[in-house]
């Protein structure tokens, strides 16, 4: 498959004109959001940002396996055009609204509520093939309750209940902190080479959960190469893409290992780190 395990320069409609259809088991898109991040993210008007998004729509469904998962990332606002767009085509089934509390907020605004969230749209087409629910459990909030139930149970419904040792079910908000958030020095928010690089845990939950080992994960807005590093560590094939020779070069770095152990903090992508290392010997 062309331009497989790279990540390249390319416009996102090349990258995908230059796609196989139907490649493609699980599609991660953090496009822009119209917010003036940078060039990449300046539009004329509203109009054009959206004949932009729905345009790179219509260019990717077509990359899509029968029964792969598709996710996109946007603010609230801009994910409740992007639903009522995804939602006309027949063949996509909506599974999830996921709210991302990022634990930072986007602004110090006094004139409503400080905009703190951002959406994840979860889609498939069709049913969709995979679904790993135990392998993204997360932690229990009632630590004293389950250390409790752990020894003898809980009566639910008439039968006794023992927590899961790896966690409850993973539910739609996730409370991730930004990494925006996470390098502040002093409460100052710093310079990144990147100025929106998603959190690797929020890769790693997606990557998990809707894709198994060997399968093809689609990035054509890589940036920083998030996608295409969490996907290498957990074994799973990318095709990733950024306009941005800057950030196609930052993001190779990373995947060859300059600061990838810098990026990958969370216990459980440096256990697969380690594992998929020794494999390489
Ligand atoms: C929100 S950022 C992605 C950040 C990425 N998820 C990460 O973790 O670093 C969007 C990216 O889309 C890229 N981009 C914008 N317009 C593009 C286009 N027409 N084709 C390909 N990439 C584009 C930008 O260079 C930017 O890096």
């Amino acid at each position: 498959m062309r331009n497989l395990n790279k990540i390249i320069v390319s416009d996102c409609f090349d990258f995908m004109k230059a796609t196989e259809d139907e490649c493609v088991d699980l599609a991660v898109l953090d496009p822009p959001y119209f917010l003036n991040k940078g060039d990449w993210d300046t539009f004329s008007s509203e109009q054009a940002f959206f004949e932009f998004t729905f345009l790179w729509i219509d260019a990717l469904l077509p990359k899509l396996k029968r029964g792969s998962s598709l996710y996109i990332f946007n603010t609230p606002y801009n994910c409740a055009k992007i639903f009522n767009f995804l939602i006309q085509k027949e063949y996509l089934l909506f599974q999830n609204w996921i709210t991302w509390d990022k634990r930072d907020g986007f602004s110090h605004t006094k004139n409503r509520f400080i905009p703190n969230q951002e959406t994840v749209l979860f889609f498939s087409k069709g049913s969709p093939n995979v679904f790993n629910a135990d392998d993204v459990r997360v932690a229990y909030e009632s630590k004293d309750r389950i250390a409790h139930a752990a020894k003898k149970g809980i009566v639910k419904n008439g039968k006794r209940w023992f927590p899961n040792p790896n966690g409850k079910l993973c539910g739609d908000v996730w409370h991730i902190t930004s990494e925006r958030h996470k390098n502040k020095v002093n409460g100052k928010v710093q310079k990144m080479s990147h100025a929106t690089p998603k959190p690797t845990e929020m890769l790693e939950r997606i990557i998990r959960a809707s894709s198994n080992e060997g399968d093809v994960v689609f990035d054509c807005f890589v940036g920083s190469g998030t996608t295409a590093l969490v996907s290498k560590v957990l074994g799973r094939n990318f095709l990733c893409a950024d306009s941005s020779e800057e950030f196609v070069s930052l993001a190779n770095d990373s995947l060859h290992g300059i600061n990838r152990k810098m990026v990958v903090k969370s216990p459980s992508m440096q256990k697969a780190l380690f594992i998929a290392d020794k494999k390489r010997g």
